[in-house]
């Protein structure tokens, strides 16, 4: 059975009171639209057809392949957002499923259930509904004596008696194809709104005494849509909570959940223990047993497992195992600490690769350098990476000694096993200077 969602992203969002559009505005990380096409995935079988319109441009730009877009131009309504897409669906798939891309805690396991009650429904539609005792401004779900679903009556227009209906429409469907296109053109134009509303189609079901059924969602905070900042926050708010404790039940400690931001893809092993104050952003991985925090922001690294990260800055770093950093350390893009490495307080590694067991205790900077296994980088120790118009590299050896304040000067190698002096400022391959020093030593010798 072919299953197709349709995503609606047209809206305008005034009241976001935005330059961007409103779906794509991040959400634990990520634009609330990839929340909504990642529930999708679940319950369909095809590629999703996503209507835009305000924002049409970057929104196409920023679906790239993942989806096929339709733009509804003007906007005259979610039934009519819908009746977009028959062009590109008709006859190519048996369910369709309509969803909002400003509704991100909408999860991928409501909307599979919501197409399994769709499944066994002799009617054309299921739909999601809510029982609540806030309205939120949603329409109200109509049944009769018999309790068959007969129509959806919108707020503005619901009378006293209907606005006490606690069961509310969330705005998801699933529909048969074939019945939809057709019952689409029999939508009437709502004259007050001059829109088409597609919750209209349940009207239009019921007459035909075809079943319309619910699912009845048990998680309210799944219904909430975004229309303003306010709602933006809230949840922001509500996927934190629940990003956190899916960890949680995946093994992790948090000291403190409330001041532990974590986006939604990023990855963490069991017993790792997350110290409050911690961000871990974009694309960052981390396997087992690791301490992080506090006051830590890691972006796009990824860490394996037993490394200590204490009040530190990590970004498109890869840290191997039983890695000790921090306080006050910064990875920047292209750091690469093997294991055991140790970096103390104060030091900035970039663009480098620290081999196993290297030590850098403290006040360093280490750019576009390579460092061979258990090196010792002293105190204040500078590779000179930049003359002013280009990046030079820096290699070290294995077991090197760097004593501290030492400047190295790029382009420059240190074999292995060499040493340098505290305040040192090395220009030449230490193999260049050892020859140097002899010879100076052999004039000596002869004077
Ligand atoms: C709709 C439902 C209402 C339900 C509520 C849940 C209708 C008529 N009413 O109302 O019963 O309780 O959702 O949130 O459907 N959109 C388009 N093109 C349009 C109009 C809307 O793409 O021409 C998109 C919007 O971007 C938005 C979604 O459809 O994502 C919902 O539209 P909105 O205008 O917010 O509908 P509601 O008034 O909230
Ligand atoms: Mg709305």
């Amino acid at each position: 059975m072919k299953i197709t969602a349709i995503l609606l992203a047209a809206g305008q969002g005034t009241r976001m009171k935005s330059a961007l559009p409103k779906v794509l505005h991040p959400v634990a990380g990520k634009p609330m639209i990839a929340h909504a096409l990642q529930a999708i995935q679940k319950s369909t079988t095809e590629k999703p057809v996503v209507v835009i319109g305000h924002g049409a441009d970057e929104v196409k730009k920023y679906l790239g392949d993942s989806a096929q877009t339709v733009l509804q131009e003007p906007q005259l309504g979610t039934g009519h957002a819908v009746m977009q897409a028959e062009s590109l669906l008709k006859g190519k798939t048996d369910l369709v499923v309509v969803c909002y891309a400003d509704m991100p805690l909408l999860r991928g396991e409501t909307l599979q259930k919501l197409v399994e009650t769709q499944k066994n429904n002799t009617g054309p539609i299921s739909m999601l509904a809510v029982i609540s005792n806030d309205p939120r401004g949603f329409g109200r779900i109509i049944r009769n004596e018999k309790n068959t679903i007969q129509a959806i009556v919108e707020e503005y227009v619901a009378s006293e008696e209907q606005k006490k209906i606690k069961e509310l429409n969330v705005g998801g469907y699933c529909f048969d194809a074939n019945w939809l296109w057709d019952a689409l053109k029999r939508i009437p134009k709502n004259e007050k709104k001059g829109e088409y509303y597609l919750t209209d189609a349940i009207e239009l079901a019921s007459k035909e005494n075809l079943p319309v059924l619910a699912t009845i969602m048990d998680d309210e905070q799944e219904t909430i849509g975004v229309n303003t900042r306010v709602h933006l926050a809230e949840v922001e708010t509500a996927m934190r909570k629940r990003i956190n404790e899916e960890h949680m039940l995946n093994g992790v400690t948090f000291i403190d959940p409330a001041s532990t931001y974590i986006e939604a893809d990023v990855k963490i092993g069991k017993d790792t223990i997350l110290m409050p104050n911690t961000y871990l952003y974009g694309k960052t991985e981390m396997g087992e047993g690791n301490i992080i925090g506090p006051n830590t922001i890691i972006r796009d690294t990824k860490i394996g497992n037993g490394c200590k990260v204490l009040v530190s800055v990590l970004e498109g770093a890869v840290l191997e195992n039983d890695v000790d950093m921090g306080p006050f350390a910064r990875l920047r893009k292209g750091a690469h600490l093997g294991n055991h490495v140790h970096m103390g307080n104060f030091g900035e590694v970039k663009d480098s690769r620290l081999a196993d067991g290297v030590k850098m205790g403290h006040f360093s900077y280490i750019g576009n350098a390579q460092i061979g296994s258990n090196t010792n980088i002293g105190a204040g120790t500078i590779t000179c990476n930049y003359d002013g118009e280009k990046k030079h590299a820096t290699e070290i050896g294995e077991d090197v000694f760097i004593g501290s304040d030492t400047m190295l000067v790029a382009p420059l190698k240190i074999g292995a096993g060499s040493r340098t002096g505290a305040g040192a400022v090395v220009t030449k391959k230490t193999s260049q200077m050892i020859r140097w020093l002899l010879v100076c030593l052999l004039v000596q010798l002869r004077n």
